[in-house]
């Protein structure tokens, strides 16, 4: 491994080690949710250390109206699919919602199944379950923590808002308590930039902010919102291109020469 997590070749898979000495070294990184081969393939090759399979396939790849619908069986093939399409990247498997909470022994269950049909290198869990991190991790699986808003729990919360702005010290004291349970990493969901950055100051574990401010160790993005896909993206994202545009046109340009007999071309066919 090369000293920073995006240079210099490297034959092996980044781990939680590599995450934490990156910290240690200052040096920022970014995550990217993926869903399927193709686009961890890409994201590999661009030197993205961590690809989630997000429980966010629900409003971006399944059709759902926000998260909670997605289910374990949902997940374990695109999990299985961004672990084949990748070579680097750690693959991090989000648990769905109803597939954790009960118990630590119901989320070891279910993470057990994420190793073991999917071939994921780490699971995230929304909230402060502290007995299930302990229980996790003694087991020997990786644990990223998410606090902030956490879109399971969406309807309790009264929809996507900042969350920390009156109750700061709560979340403050969960990520503390997630780094001592055993999280190797943190995600902070739309929290004010300076309850983040108290917070990164005081882990050792690295941050991971989407809509928490520049003072985060690492930033996510769901990738759809990165590369323009999505219609109304939120305030927290940031389109680089307009990938959306580029497809559809793309499309209506295929569609115009089969109509005008233009395609296929000589190029295109057998003899
Ligand atoms: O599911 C997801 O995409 C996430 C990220 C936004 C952190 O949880």
């Amino acid at each position: 491994m090369s000293t920073t997590l995006y240079g210099g070749a490297t034959h092996r898979r980044v781990t939680i080690l590599d995450l934490r000495s990156a910290k240690v070294r200052g040096e920022k990184w970014a995550m990217l949710t993926s869903y399927e081969q193709m686009t961890a393939s890409i994201f590999d090759e661009a030197g993205i250390p961590v690809l989630l399979v997000g429980d966010s396939a629900g409003n971006n790849f399944l059709g759902e109206e926000n998260t909670i619908a997605v289910t374990v069986d949902d997940l374990i093939p695109l999990t299985r699919a961004v672990v084949r399409g990748s070579k680097r990247a750690m693959v991090v498997a989000d648990l769905p919602f109803g597939s954790y909470e009960t118990s630590p022994e119901q989320a070891l269950a279910t993470s057990t199944r994420f190793f073991k049909e999917a071939g994921a290198m780490a699971v995230k869990l929304e909230g402060a379950h502290l007995a299930t991190v302990e229980k996790l991790t003694s087991a020997g699986i990786p644990v990223m923590g998410h606090v902030g808003l956490t879109p399971q729990s969406l309807h309790q919360l009264g929809g996507y808002r900042v969350q920390g702005r009156t109750d700061g010290d709560a979340i403050f004291d969960a990520a503390l308590a997630l780094e001592k349970a055993g999280a190797f990493a943190l995600v902070l969901e739309l929290v004010p930039a300076e309850l983040a950055a108290r917070i990164t100051a005081a882990l050792a574990i690295p941050t991971i902010g989407i809509g928490a401010g520049i003072n985060c160790d690492a930033q996510v993005l769901v990738w759809t919102d990165m590369a323009g896909f999505t219609a109304n993206p939120p305030k927290l994202a940031k389109a680089y291109r307009n990938m959306r545009a580029d497809l559809l046109a793309a499309t209506q340009e295929f569609a115009d020469e089969v109509r005008s007999g233009q395609f296929p071309s000589e190029a295109q066919t057998f003899h």
